[in-house]
């Protein structure tokens, strides 16, 4: 059952009017040390963005297969990265990030975690020059685009990625929506702020206020990545939107067994957290194949 905050925040932006502007992040690329380490410890082990990274694991794993070479476009300390490495060690991961501090951060990660399968490149997703046309196999990025300053920057990273990946390539991108109301914004921001660290909280209130409107999202991707895959929100209350291509490997068992294990291994409240997004994202159209 979906908390108070989701179920009231949900029937506001169901009858509000748009009230909400954008505003861009303070920090476009994350530098700032104390706000690097709240962020990472945010995520790591039972950190509250646990479930949301289980999520979108599960999704990645789906368009990515053994052999490939798949782009992390702003990997930050590599915790979605690391995840989705560890459970396929037959695949190539670049994970690309501006910030040195983060990219210190994922390389320490990756170090502790002994996986041997992710280079890292210091590099400005709007520009991947060093990217030859239709090079690699898969392209993910997990919270990242609300960061660019604005939609000319969206469309070049659009534009960048429909250039590099091949054909019939694999696509997960997912990011923040822009919620209507100011209010809706605060309240999804501060839901969680009794088990994580201030800065985070801030954090994710900029992130959200931050968010490329849906439509404006959409219009790009239409433009430059539906030959790739499908835009994907969740139900009625886009706080969430997805690209995704079709699945490009079966359910595999041991995989399914796997994901399984970390989920049921989580705190039951993080469990709770990661049934309303599968619930979200399905009644939006999204299945979560290796989860359901
Ligand atoms: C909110 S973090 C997300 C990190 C990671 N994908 C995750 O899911 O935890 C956003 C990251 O995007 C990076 N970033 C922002 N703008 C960028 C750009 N133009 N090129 C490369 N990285 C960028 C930031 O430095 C930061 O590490």
């Amino acid at each position: 059952m979906p908390s108070k905050t989701v179920i009231k925040t949900f029937c506001r932006e169901l009858l509000t009017k748009q009230t909400a502007t954008r505003k861009t992040e303070p920090d476009l690329v994350m530098d700032d040390p104390e706000k690097v380490a709240a962020y990472t410890r945010a995520g790591r082990e039972d950190g509250v963005m646990a479930p949301v990274y289980l999520f979108h694991c599960a999704q990645i794993c789906e368009i990515i297969k053994p052999g490939d070479t798949v782009l992390d476009l702003g990997c930050g300390p590599a915790t979605q990265l690391a995840m989705v490495a560890r459970l396929n060690p037959e695949t190539h991961f670049i994970g690309m990030d501006l910030s040195t501090e983060m990219l210190d951060k994922a390389r320490n990660y990756i170090a502790q975690q002994h996986l041997s399968n992710i280079e890292f490149q210091q590099g400005d997703i709007t520009h991947l020059s060093n990217l030859a046309n239709k090079s690699i196999d898969a392209v993910m990025s997990t919270v990242v685009l609300h960061h660019l300053p604005n939609l000319d920057q969206l469309e070049n990273t659009f534009r960048e990625i429909s250039r590099v990946l091949k054909p019939d390539g694999g696509l997960y991108l997912v990011d923040f929506g822009h919620l209507k109301s100011e209010k809706s914004i605060h309240d999804f921001a501060y839901q969680y702020a009794g088990r994580q660290a201030e800065l985070f909280t801030l954090d994710y209130l900029y992130s959200l206020q931050a968010a490329f409107w849906p439509k404006d999202f959409y219009s790009l991707y239409q433009k430059h990545l539906s030959p790739f895959g499908k835009y994907y929100q969740t139900f009625i209350m886009p706080y969430m939107m997805v690209v995704k291509s079709p699945s490009r490997r079966n359910i595999e068992p041991a995989l399914t067994k796997q994901l399984r294990t970390l989920r049921f291994s989580m705190p039951k409240y993080h469990q709770t957290d990661l049934k309303d997004l599968i619930l979200f994202f399905r009644l939006g159209g999204l299945q979560s194949n290796f989860l359901s």
